[in-house]
């Protein structure tokens, strides 16, 4: 797909404050704070700056709204999991982003950002387990892939998927990322194009 245009819309600050127009096929990104959702953002719409990046964990903290080929939504939702927060402001997070992603009905697919370095953490898990128990559609993105060897990445996103195939009868779609050499990009874009085709009654 061609991203001819990507603007920046509006930041909510809970799920009922999200935008009510014509509803779109929106796709959200999630993960653990500084996994990369706001970097993996701008590479796929070809903006160095559209969403805002931070070396900082816990940069983004509200549901963030862009408009691409003025006919569909990205959302950059804040990361989970981080321990520098106060435990306030993870739990009204954690309540956020999980009302946003039980009641927007337009969301046809949620990303879920894991860093390709690392081995399964549960907080992921866990997450991905609840997803799956209220039937949300998800895939996975493995992101920083340029910061190992090919060889490495294959193997971990080999061992990942193995440790999902204890729990998870199948695997959801997985791609692997770099914000930094744009690998992933067509197939995550392809991927966005095929669900757009999907009536938006019938992603839920
Ligand atoms: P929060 O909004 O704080 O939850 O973080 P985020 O998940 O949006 O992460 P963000 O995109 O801000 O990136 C965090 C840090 O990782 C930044 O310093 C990025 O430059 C770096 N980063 C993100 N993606 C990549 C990648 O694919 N490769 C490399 N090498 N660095 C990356
Ligand atoms: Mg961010």
């Amino acid at each position: 797909m061609i991203i001819n245009s990507a603007r920046f819309l509006i930041s909510s600050p809970s799920a009922d404050k999200c935008p009510t127009d014509t509803p779109r096929h929106e796709y959200a990104f999630i993960g653990r704070s500084n996994v990369g959702k706001s970097s993996l953002i701008n590479m796929l719409t070809g903006q160095k700056s559209l969403a805002m990046t931070s070396a900082t964990p816990g940069k983004t903290m509200l549901i963030n709204y862009f408009l691409v080929n003025d006919s569909w939504y990205i959302v950059d939702l804040p990361g989970y999991g981080y321990a520098k927060r106060s435990k306030e402001d993870r739990n009204r997070l954690e309540r956020m982003i999980k009302d946003y992603i039980l009641n927007r009905e337009q969301m046809t697919n949620l990303f879920v950002l894991i860093d390709v370095r690392h081995k399964p953490q549960a907080i992921d898990m866990e997450f991905m387990e609840w997803l799956g128990e209220n039937g949300v559609p998800f895939s996975i993105v493995f992101t920083k892939a340029d910061k190992l060897s090919s060889a490495a990445v294959k193997a971990q996103v080999a061992a990942y998927c193995s440790e999902l195939l204890a729990t998870w009868e199948e695997l959801p779609p997985v791609f692997v990322s770099s914000s930094e050499d744009k690998r992933g990009r067509d197939g995550i874009l392809t991927y966005i194009e095929e669900l757009n085709r999907l009536p938006l009654e019938s992603v839920k």
